[in-house]
């Protein structure tokens, strides 16, 4: 491991990254949180106003937003309104957190928790933190290049290379269970995993993890805090239940979120289109919910078979045939930023993977490739603003003079 992966993981966000998010957290949170149109700048007012008698006459009209005429020339512009009504019961706006019962989020714990994903003596040698791979700062994935193109896998302990395409920490929480093979069923265990695992960070045991954050001074006080009341507040499941806790702040509200909120200004005609075109395509059989994915396992495959498939996903957690090629169906939440795609990252480009997944999933075969176009503009609006307090990088606290060193072996 080099120095480059820690600095990478500890790497402030580009200045203009972040102004730009902000204007957009900003619009967001103001159009979802608020009422309607209440925060939005007045002189929208107008426009909104456009749209909705549109929206309103093109219901009397029997505006039939169920055929594909999304697409073809002169067609009417999609019904805002009529689209809404008809998304609400299948997609829906994100929530403003996300709640566990079993686990309550307090500020210490989730303070502690963001020290923990950004600690990098939680791995063998001091070099991998769940950061490494997660980054903050691009949507939660591992934006690592070689030769000018995303990584497919990650780079573990060793330099040895995951076995599939790391997939992204925001929203998480919403999923039904973790892990392309949903193998984990919450946060909880999930954020067990990599810690022990040989080719990420590759810790020998979970005595190893205690020890070195009982030889940390700052934790011990940090673990106090978080876990008030407990008699010995550093263990390895609290460990565990902090990560998880500050991944529960990694929400990504989304233009999509103030569409989905009434604001029927807040997609343009193109995204409108792409959207109508996801629901009448029928990806939305298998991409549902607020996450828009995370709710359900398909087989990669269902209408036509998918080409040089080696990993059998699920199978190989319930070692049962019907499993092959199974997979969770991913959120699509950020998926514009969070190339290259599918279980192996074996697809590098939105507009194929969008292609591919029309011809092997949806009944409807190839689109054209206006219809690809508008279907990536819809995915698009599903981008949004991480949470950029919640995600600064923290201080870690200092070693003390019985912390391990590094082990490269
Ligand atoms: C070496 C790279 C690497 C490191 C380090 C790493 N992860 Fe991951 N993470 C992955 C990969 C790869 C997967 C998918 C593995 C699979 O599905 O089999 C994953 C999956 C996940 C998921 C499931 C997301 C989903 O949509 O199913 C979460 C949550 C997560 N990691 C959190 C963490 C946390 C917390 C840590 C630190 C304790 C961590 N990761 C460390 C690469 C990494
Ligand atoms: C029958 C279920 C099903 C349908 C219908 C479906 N998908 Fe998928 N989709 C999946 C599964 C399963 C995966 C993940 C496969 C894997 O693990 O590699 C996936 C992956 C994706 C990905 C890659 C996401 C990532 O992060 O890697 C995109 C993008 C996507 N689908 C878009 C669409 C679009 C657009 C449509 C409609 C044209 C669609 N899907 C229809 C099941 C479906």
């Amino acid at each position: 491991m080099t120095d480059d992966r820690i600095s990478r993981s500890a790497r402030p966000l580009p200045l203009a990254h972040r102004t730009e998010l902000n204007a957009g957290q900003r619009l967001v949170w103001s159009v979802v949180a608020v009422a309607a149109f209440a925060g939005a700048a007045c002189d929208r007012r107008d426009e909104v106003a456009v749209h909705k008698r549109r929206a309103e006459g093109s219901v009397r009209e029997g505006f039939d937003d169920k055929a594909g005429a999304a697409t073809s020339p002169g067609a009417p512009p999609v019904s805002p309104a009529a689209l809404l009504e008809r998304a609400k019961p299948i997609l829906g706006a994100l929530p403003r957190e996300i709640r566990s019962e079993t686990n309550p989020s307090t500020p210490e714990k989730i303070a502690l928790g963001r020290q923990l994903f950004f600690e990098t003596r939680l791995s063998k040698n001091h070099d991998i933190s769940c950061a490494s791979c997660h980054e903050l700062d691009h949507y939660g994935i591992d934006a690592d290049t070689r030769d000018g193109a995303r990584t497919k896998t990650s780079v573990g302990h060793k330099g040895q290379l995951g076995g599939r395409n790391t997939p992204s920490v925001y929203n998480a929480g919403l999923h039904f269970v973790q892990f392309w093979d949903g193998r984990a069923e919450d946060l909880e265990s999930q954020a067990k995993g990599p810690i022990l695992n040989p080719v990420e960070m590759a810790m020998p045991d979970e005595a190893a993890v205690l020890t070195t954050l009982e030889s940390i001074p700052g934790y011990e006080d940090a673990f106090a805090k978080a876990f008030p009341g407990e008699r010995k507040p550093i263990s390895y499941d609290n460990v565990a239940k902090a990560i998880a806790a500050f991944e529960r702040q990694l929400i990504t509200p989304a233009k999509f979120d103030a569409f989905m909120g009434g604001d029927l200004t807040a997609l343009s005609a193109e995204e409108l289109r792409g959207l109508q075109l996801f629901l009448d395509v029928g990806c939305t059989q298998c991409h549902t919910g607020a996450t828009v994915g995370g709710t359900m396992f398909q087989k990669l495959g269902t209408v036509k078979p998918w080409p040089g498939l080696t990993d059998e996903g699920r199978a190989e957690v319930t070692k049962s045939a019907a499993d092959r090629f199974v997979f969770k169906v991913p959120s699509l939440r950020n998926v514009a930023e969070t190339a290259p795609y599918l279980h192996d990252g074996s697809v590098a480009d939105l507009a194929t993977i969008v292609q591919l997944m029309a011809e092997h999933q949806a009944a409807r075969g190839k689109l054209a490739d206006g219809e690809v176009a508008a279907v990536v503009a819809f995915l698009g609006s599903l981008t949004g603003t991480p949470p950029m307090d919640a995600i600064a990088v923290p201080e870690l606290p200092p070693s003390g003079p019985k912390t391990p060193k590094p082990d490269p072996g």
